[in-house]
């Protein structure tokens, strides 16, 4: 046996592989998937990192900094979305690599990924710590600092953040997922809750606080960019409806490209009345920046309103990704690059419960200790890079096989694929340097891992996987 650690999966087998499971039903139409779409992506991005972006770096150029961000992800997107039409089964860019570039690289993003989603469910945890803290506090319970802030942001720990993180994870274990007709229901609560904000808050903008504009320099723009991209993280989730999808090479690519330019078109205008309403400066200090501008041109009701509604919204962000995380474990460990263990299935519930426990105790440890910042700059990194491995393969995938059928094909290959890499390196290089530095760490690790494990235990090395001829319609 030749063992190449660039082999790749053939599509036909990965298509074999969903064929052979439980005939899920294909009721979703391209309106479900675009609500999927936005149920997964908006949250602590736009409810809380505004904040910190518009405060540390950008100012009010922070609807700079969100346009910046958004065309990257767009770039990414009609990269996904090509991918999406062609592969059209769950695991992501996980599975579209293995596909078009090979093993290796299949591992690298699902090791990367391992570090987006799971850093990811700990910053959206302390961003509905960060809500849930401040509408206790407007019905008149304030909990001490030192238990609901982590060390470096003058607390103890966070606990709010642990709570809500083993409760979805015990939820999740249990056997309960978000279904598409509750999401229905979470997307209207959470779009209405920022409409609320928009109406409620346009009439109090000062234009006085859009000065200095850029008081950072563009540097920090872009820094702010790199921060808010985390609002962007999770369009992807769409793909991971795939099989359940109606007619997936048409849908999966209008759910993708759908709910992105929804959520960048709302981001746009938040962000930008956000900083018009409050000096940027103001929110140093607020851990719920949305309800806190609402406080502060004295709206009270509208502020609570808001914060239940980014409560509920930012919960469902939980369910999804964390849901995603244990997805991955899976369709790792079925491949065999990581240990079977983490692929099992409890009897009694259904449910991968030693992967879900594994990755709530690591969520519950950071998300209770780090703050936000450190953390989202993280996932970032992690998306940032698996943006860029999806862009490559898109070239790689029409060189190697001009010939598949494709639904959704990238307009100007290689162009659109080649601005979405420039793109996201560009945003990548201005993250902190530190953040870099932990990426690193990750990354060498997982390539101990894959060496000494994952590579032997391959279930395509073993020959396990077929090499049945491509389908090529
Ligand atoms: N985009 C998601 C959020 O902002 C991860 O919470």
């Amino acid at each position: 046996m030749v063992v190449s650690i660039f082999k790749t999966k053939p599509i036909a087998s990965l298509i074999a592989e969903t064929e052979g499971k439980q005939g899920l039903k294909k009721a979703l139409g391209a309106t479900d998937l675009t609500l999927l779409g936005i149920g997964a992506v908006i949250g602590t991005g736009i409810f809380v990192l505004t904040g910190v972006a518009a405060a540390n770096y950008s100012g009010p150029a922070l609807i700079i900094s969100f346009i910046l961000s958004g065309l990257a992800c767009f770039f990414a997107a009609l990269c996904y979305a090509e991918f999406s039409s062609t592969v059209p089964v769950a695991g992501s860019a996980y599975t579209y690599s293995y596909a078009a570039l090979g093993e290796i690289w299949a591992w690298i993003i699902g090791w990367d990924l391992i570090l987006e989603y799971a850093v990811a469910i700990s910053a959206v945890a302390i961003g509905w710590s960060g809500y849930a803290v401040t509408l206790l506090s407007s019905i008149g319970i304030d909990l001490p600092k030192a238990i609901t802030s982590a060390p470096l942001d003058g607390g103890v720990v966070n606990l709010p953040a642990m709570i809500i993180i083993a409760l979805i994870s015990w939820l999740l274990i249990s056997g309960i997922r978000q279904t598409s007709n509750l999401n229905g229901i979470i997307v209207a609560i959470k779009l209405i809750v920022i409409a609320l904000f928009i109406v409620l808050a346009v009439w109090h903008i000062k234009p006085a606080n859009w000065h200095p504009f850029m008081p950072f320099g563009f540097n920090g723009v872009v820094s702010g960019a790199a921060v808010i991209f985390f609002a962007y993280i999770g369009f992807d989730a769409v793909s991971t409806a795939a099989e359940e999808t109606r007619n997936p090479q048409k849908n999966l690519p209008r759910g993708i490209l759908f709910s992105l330019l929804i959520c960048t078109a709302l981001y746009i205008v938040v962000s930008g009345i956000l900083t018009g309403v409050v000096k940027y400066t103001a929110f140093k200090h607020t851990s719920a920046p949305v309800a806190f501008a609402l406080q502060q041109i004295g709206i009270n009701w509208g502020s609570a309103l808001v914060s239940v509604g980014a409560i509920c919204g930012i919960t469902s962000v939980l369910l999804v990704i964390t849901y995603g995380q244990t997805r991955i474990f899976f369709a790792m460990a079925r491949d065999g690059l990581i240990p079977k263990l983490f692929g099992k299935v409890s009897e009694k519930h259904q449910t991968p419960v030693t992967s879900t426990l594994l990755v709530a105790v690591v969520t519950i440890i950071t998300a209770g200790f780090l703050p936000i910042g450190i953390v989202a700059e993280l996932a970032n990194i992690g998306t940032l890079f698996a943006f860029v491995i999806v862009a490559i393969g898109i070239i790689v995938l029409r060189i190697r096989k001009p010939e598949l059928k494709r639904g959704f094909r990238t307009p100007w290959v290689p162009v659109v694929p080649i601005l979405a890499v420039l793109s996201c390196l560009y945003l990548i290089i201005h993250l902190q340097a530190a953040t870099l530095i932990r990426f690193v760490v990750w990354f060498a690790i997982g390539m101990v891992v894959y060496f000494l494990y994952s590579r032997r235990h391959s279930a395509l090395q073993q020959g396990v996987v077929s090499s049945g001829q491509e389908k090529v319609e």
